[in-house]
C-alpha cells in the first residue's frame, strides 16, 4: 500500500473516493461542506431528513460522475470521541471503499478535519488487512493508493513522522495476524526461529536458537515434558533489542508459542481442534512487538523468549500422572497434558528471571476460562505488582486493547498444590484462569511481572469488527508498544 501526503487546501480531485468524518449533531464542517456542495449538496439534506446524523460508524455515500465519489463517517458524539473511534471509523470507511473497488482513496487530514494522521493510518492498514495467502483465485478488490491531504500551513516533516510510526505499528499487527493465521504445517517452531532470526539482524538486534538437547542440559523439565510428544524440532528462541541504554534492567517480554495445541494424550475433543494453530499467539506478540519497538528506535532494552513446541500425543509423549522437574528446581504433578502452556511459560519465567529483568510480562492464549470469564473483549490481567499493573491498564485503554485484572490470592493456591509434588498443573474448573496465573506466579520469584491471557482477545470468531477481521486479530500488540513507549517516556 502505498501512502502519500499532499499539501492542499482543495482536497485534490486525483482519487477515486474521498472520506470524511462529521461528528452527531454538529454543523458540516467548512471543509466537508464545501465538498458536499460540489456535488450537489447531498450530505445536508439528508442531514435536515434524518437520514444522516452522524451516529458512529454510519456512512453516507455521494456518488459523482466528474468528481471522486465522497463518503461520510459518523464519528457519533463529539462527548464520547476516542481515539480508538477514529481508527474504527475510518477503517470501517476504508473497508466500505474497498468492496466498492475504489483503488485511490483521499483522506483529508486538513485542520478542520477531526481523524488525527496516525490514527487514520492505523485504522486503514488494520481495516484492510486479508490473509489470502492461501486463495488461488485473488480477490481483485485492493485499495492500492491513501492520499493524506493536509492544509496548506502544516508542516510535513510531523506528519510524515506520524504517517511512518503508524504505518510500522500496523504493519507490525498485520505480520502478528499471519503468523497467527497460518496453519501449523508452515507455522512450526522452526519457522517461528527464522521470523525471529530476520528480526534479530535488524540494527540492535541479536537473537539465540537453543535446540532440544540445550534445552535438556539446561533442565527445562516442562517444556521439554511437553516437547516430547513431537517429531517438530521445538526451539527457544531468545530475541534481544538493545536500544543503546547503558547497563539498564531490560524488559522481558514471554510469550506462550504452543504452535499446534492437540492437548496430547489428555486430546482436545475434535471440535474447534483446527483453531488451535494460534496457540503460538502470545510468540507472535512478542516479534511484533520487537519489530515495532525495533524501528520506532525505543531507548530501552528489550528480550522477547518464546518456548516454541508442539503438544502432541504420541508413544513418547509425557502422561498423565507424571511428574517433571522444571528449571527452577520445582516439581510438578501432570495431571492434564493439555495444560501444557504453564509448563513451557513457566521454564520461559525462570529463565527470564537470569536477565534481572525490571520488569517481565508473558503473553498468552491460557485458558479456555479466560474467553468464560471475560469474552473476546478484555485481556485477563494478572500480576503481582499494582503500580505496573495500572500503567497496563492505562495503555489498554488508550489504545482499546483493555485488560481486566483477577485476583491472585493465596486462597486460590490449595487448587494447585501438588499431592505427590510441589505442585498440580490443573486447578480443576473453578477460577481456571486464576490457577494458571497462580501457577505461573510460582516461578517469577520477586521480579515485578503482569501475566496477559490473551486466550479470549486473540481470534475473532464473531462477526468482523471495523478493524478488526475475522480470526486472528493481533490484539497486545499495540497494547504492548502503548506500554513500552510510555516506559520509554515517548507518546
Ligand atoms: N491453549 C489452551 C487454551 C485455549 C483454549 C486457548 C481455547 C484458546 C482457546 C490451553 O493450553 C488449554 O488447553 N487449557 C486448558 C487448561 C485445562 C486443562 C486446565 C483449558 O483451558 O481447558
Ligand atoms: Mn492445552
Ligand atoms: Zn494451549
Amino acid at each position: 500500500m502505498d501512502i502519500q501526503i499532499k499539501k492542499d487546501a482543495a482536497v485534490p480531485h486525483d482519487g477515486d473516493v474521498v472520506i470524511m468524518g462529521h461528528y452527531q449533531g454538529t454543523p458540516l464542517s467548512p471543509s466537508l461542506r464545501t465538498e458536499d456542495k460540489k456535488r450537489g449538496g447531498a450530505v445536508q439534506s439528508a442531514l435536515r431528513s434524518g437520514e444522516f446524523d452522524g451516529q458512529f460508524l454510519k456512512t453516507i455515500w455521494v456518488r459523482s460522475a466528474s468528481l471522486p465519489h465522497l463518503v461520510v463517517v459518523g464519528l457519533g458524539k463529539r462527548s464520547e470521541a476516542t481515539p480508538d473511534r477514529f481508527r474504527q471509523t475510518i477503517g470501517h470507511a476504508a473497508k466500505q471503499a474497498r468492496e466498492s473497488r475504489m483503488k485511490r482513496v483521499v483522506i483529508p487530514i486538513g485542520k478542520a478535519e477531526p481523524i488525527p494522521v496516525r490514527m487514520a493510518v492505523e485504522g486503514t492498514l488494520l481495516a484492510l488487512y486479508q490473509f489470502h495467502k492461501y486463495k488461488s483465485d485473488l480477490d481483485k478488490k485492493r485499495i492500492d493508493t491513501i492520499l493524506l491531504t493536509v492544509d496548506q500551513k502544516t508542516p510535513l516533516s510531523p506528519i510524515r513522522k506520524r504517517v511512518a510510526l503508524g504505518r510500522c505499528i500496523a504493519e507490525g499487527v498485520n505480520f502478528v495476524r499471519d503468523l497467527c493465521n497460518t496453519p501449523s504445517n508452515e507455522m512450526t517452531p522452526t519457522r517461528l526461529a527464522d521470523e525471529a532470526k530476520r528480526i534479530g539482524a535488524e540494527p540492535c538486534c541479536s537473537v539465540e536458537i537453543l535446540e532440544r538437547d540445550d534445552m535438556k542440559r539446561l533442565g527445562m523439565g516442562g517444556l521439554v515434558g511437553v516437547a516430547r510428544g513431537t517429531s517438530e524440532p521445538p526451539k527457544f528462541i531468545v530475541l534481544e533489542y538493545n536500544g543503546r541504554v547503558k547497563k539498564s534492567a531490560p524488559v522481558v517480554l514471554v510469550g506462550k508459542s504452543v504452535t499446534f495445541d492437540s492437548g496430547g494424550i489428555s486430546l482436545k475433543p475434535a471440535d474447534q481442534m483446527e483453531k488451535m494453530k494460534y496457540d503460538m499467539t502470545g510468540g507472535a506478540t512478542v516479534l511484533g512487538v520487537i519489530q515495532i519497538v525495533a524501528a520506532m528506535k525505543l531507548p530501552i532494552r528489550l528480550i522477547g523468549i518464546l518456548p516454541a513446541t508442539d503438544n502432541m500425543p504420541s508413544g513418547s509423549a509425557i502422561h498423565p500422572g507424571d511428574v517433571v522437574k522444571m528449571l527452577s528446581g520445582k516439581t510438578v504433578e501432570v495431571i492434564n497434558t493439555d495444560a501444557e502452556g504453564r509448563l513451557c511459560l513457566a521454564d520461559a519465567l525462570s529463565y527470564a528471571a537470569r536477565y534481572k529483568p525490571a520488569v517481565m510480562i508473558d503473553l498468552a492464549t491460557l485458558t479456555g476460562a479466560a474467553t468464560i470469564a471475560l469474552g473476546q473483549h478484555a485481556i485477563a490481567l494478572m500480576g503481582n505488582n499494582p503500580i505496573l499493573s495500572a500503567q497496563m491498564e492505562e495503555a489498554g485503554r488508550k489504545t482499546g486493547e483493555r485488560t481486566w485484572e483477577l485476583p491472585l490470592w493465596d486462597d486460590y493456591f490449595n487448587q494447585i498444590k501438588g499431592d505427590i509434588a510441589d505442585l498440580k498443573n490443573t486447578g480443576g474448573r473453578p477460577a481456571g484462569t486464576i490457577t494458571a496465573g497462580l501457577f505461573l506466579k510460582q516461578f517469577v520469584g520477586k521480579t515485578p511481572w503482569i501475566h496477559l491471557d490473551i486466550a479470549g482477545t486473540s481470534w475473532n470468531s464473531d462477526s468482523p469488527q471495523p478493524y478488526i477481521p475475522k480470526g486472528a486479530t493481533g490484539v497486545g500488540v499495540r497494547l504492548l508498544v502503548e506500554f513500552l513507549s510510555a516506559r520509554a517516556f515517548i507518546s
